[in-house]
Order: C-alpha cells, then sequence, then structure tokens
C-alpha cells in the first residue's frame, strides 16, 4: 500500500471541544458556557424536535432520494429554480463537491489568511495549490491582492462573508468592482454560513450578485441560525450549469433522514430564526461596547461572533475562563496569538462572560 505522497502533511481540522470532553479534561461539574464554535445558543426549534421525533419511526427507510420539498422550500425563499439548490452534509460538503468538480491536481484556489480552515484542508486532500493572501490591516479580504494573484490555474476564490474569524464584511460598492475584475474561468464562492447575522443595509448578499449574472456560488448552512449543527446540513445556490453538476458528484442520500425533516421544519418555524438572529444582533452590540468599555479593541463584526484583541492578556484569559467553564476559541492557530473569539451566548451568559474578564484583569 502506497499513501499519496501529496496527503502526507495533512492535518486534522482543529474542532471546538465539546461540553463533555471540557467536562472531562477540566473535571469541571458547574453550568458550561459553550461560546466557541458559533452554534446557536437557544438550543434547537421546537418544531424540529417534533419533526424528528415523528420521523424517528422510519429511520429504517432511504430518505426521499431527490429531496424535492427542501429544494422547493429553499428555492421558494431565495427566488431561484429549485434545480439551483444543492443541500450538502453541511456546508463543508459542498466546499469539497467543488472540488471534485472543478479543480484539478495542480490547479489553484485563492483564499484569505486566515480564513475558514476547510477551504485548505480540502485543497490539500484533493492535491491543489493555496494561494493565501493576508487580510488587510482591518481584517477585511484584500480584493486589490487577490485579484493581482490570479493566474490561469485559479479555479476557485473562496470568501467567506461575513469572514471567519473576524466579522468582517466589504460593501456593495468593492464587491461589484471585485467581482467585475474577476476572469469567467474563475468561480467566486461567497460562504454566506453567517450570512442570517448581517444587519447593515450596506453589505450585500451574494444572491444579489448571482441574479446579475456574476459566476458566484452562494454557501449557507443550517447549523448557526438554524440551530442544527449538530445535524449537518447546508446547501449552495448557483447558476444551473454548475449547479447541475455538483448534483452529480453528490453521492446519493447525502442528507439523513432526520436533517431533511428537521429543515423543512425550521423554515417553517419563522419564530425561532426571527429570535436567533434577534439575540446575535442584541448580544453582539452588548459585547462590541462592553469589552471595548474595558478598553479592548473588537473588530466590527456582522457574524454571530467577535474578534477581540487583548494583547498580552489573551493567554490568561482564555486559561482562566476555562477554568470558570466558560469556552471561547483561541485564535492562536489562526496566526493571531493575542485574540480570542467569543460566539455571541444568551444574555445571561455574555453578562457572565463580561464580568469574568473584568474580575481577570
Ligand atoms: C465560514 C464558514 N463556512 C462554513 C462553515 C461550515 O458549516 P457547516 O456546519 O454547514 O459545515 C463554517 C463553520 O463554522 C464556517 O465558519
Amino acid at each position: 500500500m502506497k499513501i499519496k505522497s501529496h496527503l502526507k502533511n495533512l492535518s486534522p481540522y482543529p474542532p471546538g471541544k465539546t461540553v463533555n470532553e471540557i467536562r472531562k479534561e477540566l473535571n469541571l461539574s458547574g453550568k458550561i458556557y459553550k461560546m466557541n464554535s458559533n452554534e446557536n445558543p437557544l438550543g434547537p426549534s421546537p418544531k424540529v424536535i417534533e419533526a424528528i421525533k415523528d420521523c424517528l419511526s422510519q429511520v429504517h427507510h432511504y430518505p426521499e432520494a431527490s429531496y424535492r420539498e427542501l429544494k422547493k422550500a429553499l428555492a421558494e425563499k431565495w427566488n431561484v429554480l429549485p434545480e439551483q439548490i444543492i443541500l450538502g452534509n453541511g456546508s463543508n460538503e459542498i466546499i469539497e463537491f467543488i472540488f471534485k468538480a472543478l479543480v484539478n491536481p495542480g490547479e489553484e484556489i485563492i483564499v484569505s489568511n486566515p480564513s475558514f480552515l476547510m477551504y485548505e484542508k480540502f485543497a490539500q486532500i484533493y492535491g491543489v495549490n493555496i494561494k493565501s493572501i493576508p487580510l488587510t490591516e482591518n481584517l477585511t479580504h484584500n480584493f486589490d491582492e487577490i485579484l493581482k494573484n490570479i493566474s490561469e490555474k485559479t479555479k476557485v476564490i473562496f470568501l467567506d462573508h461575513p469572514q471567519n474569524p473576524s466579522g468582517s464584511v466589504l460593501n456593495r460598492e468593492a464587491w461589484k468592482t471585485f467581482l467585475k475584475k474577476v476572469p469567467p474561468f474563475t468561480l467566486v464562492v461567497v460562504d454566506e454560513a453567517y450570512g442570517e447575522f448581517i444587519n447593515d443595509p450596506s453589505i450585500p448578499l451574494g444572491i444579489e450578485f448571482l441574479k446579475d449574472s456574476y459566476k458566484v456560488l452562494i454557501l449557507r448552512t443550517f447549523s448557526k441560525a438554524y440551530g442544527l449543527a449538530g445535524l449537518r446540513l447546508g446547501y449552495g445556490i448557483t447558476f444551473l450549469e454548475l449547479s447541475k453538476i455538483l448534483d452529480l458528484v453528490r453521492q446519493p442520500f447525502n442528507i439523513n433522514l432526520l436533517a431533511y425533516k428537521a429543515g423543512l421544519a425550521v423554515l417553517q418555524d419563522k419564530e425561532y430564526i426571527e429570535k436567533s438572529i434577534k439575540l446575535v444582533i442584541e448580544g453582539r452590540k452588548y459585547l462590541t461596547e462592553s469589552l471595548t468599555d474595558l478598553g479592548f479593541r473588537v473588530y466590527p463584526s456582522q457574524a454571530n461572533f467577535i474578534m477581540v484583541d487583548f494583547g498580552e492578556k489573551a493567554e490568561k484569559i482564555y486559561q482562566e475562563l476555562l477554568k470558570r467553564g466558560i469556552l471561547i476559541r483561541s485564535l492562536k492557530a489562526y496566526g493571531y496569538p493575542n485574540a480570542l473569539r467569543i460566539s455571541i451566548g444568551l444574555p445571561e451568559e455574555n453578562r457572565i462572560l463580561v464580568e469574568n474578564i473584568k474580575k481577570l484583569i
């Protein structure tokens, strides 16, 4: 047996720790505040729980292969054709479909540095070269540098919008100027995993660009605002020529029955979705203001997390919060040893976090 040589340096994705892992590692017995993985702090929608209970007795059957109802519901939401929707086992899986369908070994992708790690991970798995373009000083995508780095081998540019881990976004004019200059052989992926939390009207959504006939693919997920991270459900929206091939490289039944029914149920629970978004927008404002008042640099965020520069205190704050059962994300692995990423929690969780940081400094 010989493992492919380009896989030799592959390292695992560093996931946020679960509540149970932390409990065991640190021997903690009290409440744990999980503010490290950008999940929905409300828990699942009650409609999802009901829908899952209803279909538990059917799990010996395969799900309906075409996922017609879910595609139809999403197509109605975005005013596109159901055939333009691609469903994935998390939006992560759609990132992989893009590699399967569009990028040959030795060709290249462009990503921002840092950015969501899975773009690079899949590039490594598929033997694809990565051009990694540092963010600007404000931690936004550097469109000018990205454009300069496009070559005839550049098949895809992955751009998370809002950006992970900074939460930054770029305005309509910047996007349009950029997209006009991208050559037709390069696909732009607008990854809107956190798109629901954008509340600044000057910030566009990728769907606008798709409708203006730009060659874009929009990624969306049920893991954040829709509270289904554990079930794994995401989708892409794109032009027909691409959606058709992405649907063909997908294995049959890639969405399990529970995720399928849960997705349908949560889409109908408008009250839950509105509540989730409101909670994030209010919590983001509260945490941004409170931590700025304490003297820290908080990067403006349109996501369900904020990135905070704690200077030399970062590691100590991270470790001390951990001991108190408050989990946030260290950004050392992203190249920011002085910064921490905090997922917006329930109002009570946000308040406890701020109180604890106050005590620590
Ligand atoms: C920018 C970005 N894209 C995609 C994902 C993947 O989400 P999913 O759970 O749908 O695979 C994440 C998850 O954290 C993310 O931060």
